[in-house]
């Protein structure tokens, strides 16, 4: 079926960027898209119209409208689980019955914000965010993207099964006024169930005489969290069927709404929903999610690169490369296709990143002159977010446009440690402002690249069964049973913890 699609792909002439730009004077509109707030230009791509066609033609021999139409409809898209992927339901796109539930739940947290901000509760200005992986990552990037500094909660979201992680916040936060916050989808998370418990410590050795009571819990296991000792009204169940990495649509953001308000969390989903809507009614060649994954199909496949770079031009951002990396390199760092056979193309790119300018002083090196190949994505935001001179913002944003345009350039030099390849890929996604409605859209973008992305490799993008290897053999080393692990581990072992 696909490799004689991928054949074809592969044989088409491979041109330079800059003779893309030659041949095609409307490059720029043509390959540039607008939605919801964000501009994406995907001009510095070696995608042109016959690539797009070629990958157009793939998606159609992969059946990705039936793929979408089944993901968008709750169908079991999860198959090695057995479940939907319902994330979009979480923002009014889905089955009416999903769609109706995640209502139901999101009134449910949006009453727990106002009771929390009612004082009934309990005088709460510090909110303690325990979670890991999904469970983490989105609340802790949304707030640092929006925060603005002057709220009524300060926010610590802690991940780390390490102390120091979790300490430094413990000495700065007076426990009768912290709320903790345990946001766990299985809530059996080793780390966070952990951390949660020294932090329940922790307040009873402030003389809090009922810890427990100022405990909420986000979980898609609300039995699991009554059985810790959670009380049944300050659970907020999400929906087995949205995954960890997914999850920040969810009651997974309650942190986020509470810190910020409830209306950011509700422009954050409708910013999503309009990606979304977007992703379900544009022809291919119009589709941004879409073309963005032929682009990475075209530069993992055909050109044979390893990994893609995300730089924000802007500090707010200064977590999504972390936080896309888990979304990308969880969901398609796989090795076998739907069917559970071997996968014979390469598949998610390791995503790596930083923030710019930093970055251009660190990493921008290999970049323009190494011997990779890497396809760099660049976000910035027009609006600033900070009322220094202006010069500093915009200072950022021409150096964030002028690195595109040098890595596609390059510069000739007889000097050959002077030259500059130039040819080299990029994308820049510009956003008007940087708010709740559009960094919802952002987010939404890449959860359906990521999945078109599966779609042409085949893959599962929702199940992760690589972590649980490592989680096992953490629990057999730990264990006084016996049972021993190879040499050089259990030496690691007596070094750290004696024979
Ligand atoms: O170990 C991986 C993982 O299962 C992620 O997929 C998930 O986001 C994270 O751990 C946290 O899991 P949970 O929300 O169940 O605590």
């Amino acid at each position: 079926m696909t490799s004689d699609q991928w054949q074809s792909l592969r044989s088409l002439p491979q041109t330079t960027l800059t003779s893309l730009f030659e041949a095609d004077s409307k490059r720029v509109s043509g390959f540039g898209w607008e939605q919801a707030g964000i501009y994406f230009d995907f001009s510095k791509t070696h995608l042109d119209d016959k690539t797009v066609g070629a990958f157009s033609a793939l998606a159609d021999d992969m059946g990705l409208s039936q793929r979408v139409q089944a993901l968008l409809s709750g169908e079991t898209v999860n198959i090695s689980e057995g479940r939907a992927a319902e994330h979009c339901a979480e923002r009014g796109i889905g089955s009416p019955p999903s769609v109706e539930n995640a209502q139901a739940l999101h009134q449910r947290m949006k009453s727990l914000v106002e009771i929390v901000d009612s004082g009934a509760l309990g005088e709460f200005t510090q909110i303690i965010h325990l979670g890991i992986g999904g469970s983490a990552l989105g609340p802790k990037m949304l707030h640092q993207a929006l925060k603005l500094g002057d709220e009524k909660y300060e926010l610590a979201v802690v991940s780390n099964i390490d102390g120091v992680a979790l300490e430094p916040v413990l000495e700065r936060f007076d426990a009768g006024k912290t709320l903790l916050v345990i946001a766990s989808k299985t809530f059996t998370t080793a780390e966070t169930l952990m951390n949660a418990q020294s932090v329940l410590d922790w307040m009873r050795e402030q003389g809090v005489a009922d810890p427990l009571g100022q405990v909420v819990a986000l979980t898609a296991s609300p039995e699991q969290a009554v059985k810790w000792g959670v009380d049944e009204t300050r659970i907020l169940p999400f929906s087995e069927t949205v995954g960890g990495r997914y999850s920040l649509w969810s009651s997974i953001g309650f942190s986020v709404a509470l810190a910020l308000g409830y209306d950011v969390f509700a422009d954050l989903l409708a910013g999503a929903a309009l990606m979304d809507q977007h992703f379900r009614d544009s022809p291919w060649d119009q589709n941004i999610p879409v073309l963005a994954a032929f682009a990475d199909q075209y530069y993992a496949q055909i050109r044979d690169c390893e990994t893609r770079a995300v730089f924000a031009y802007d500090e707010r951002l200064g977590l999504l490369p972390d936080y896309l990396q888990q979304l990308e390199m969880e969901s398609n760092g796989k090795a076998v296709t739907l069917d559970g056979e071997a996968l014979a193309l390469h598949s998610s790119p390791i995503v790596w990143g930083g923030v710019g300018t930093d970055a251009q002083h660190a990493v921008f090196q290999l970049l323009h002159q190494g011997t990779h190949l890497v396809p760099v994505e660049f976000l910035a935001v027009v609006e600033p977010g900070d009322s220094l001179d202006p010069a500093h913002h915009n200072g950022l944003l021409l150096n964030c446009f002028a690195q595109g345009a040098a890595l596609m350039a390059g510069k000739k030099s007889d000097d050959s440690h002077r030259n500059y390849p130039g040819d080299r890929p990029s994308v820049t996604i510009l956003l008007e402002e940087l708010e709740a409605s559009s960094l919802g859209a952002l987010l939404a973008f890449y959860e359906h690249r990521t999945f078109v992305n599966a779609v042409l490799l085949n893959i599962n993008p929702f199940d992760q069964f690589g972590v649980e290897l490592g989680k096992q053999m953490a629990n057999k080393l730990g264990a006084d049973d016996g049972n021993r692990l190879d040499a050089s581990t259990e030496e690691l072992k007596k070094r750290a913890f004696g024979a």
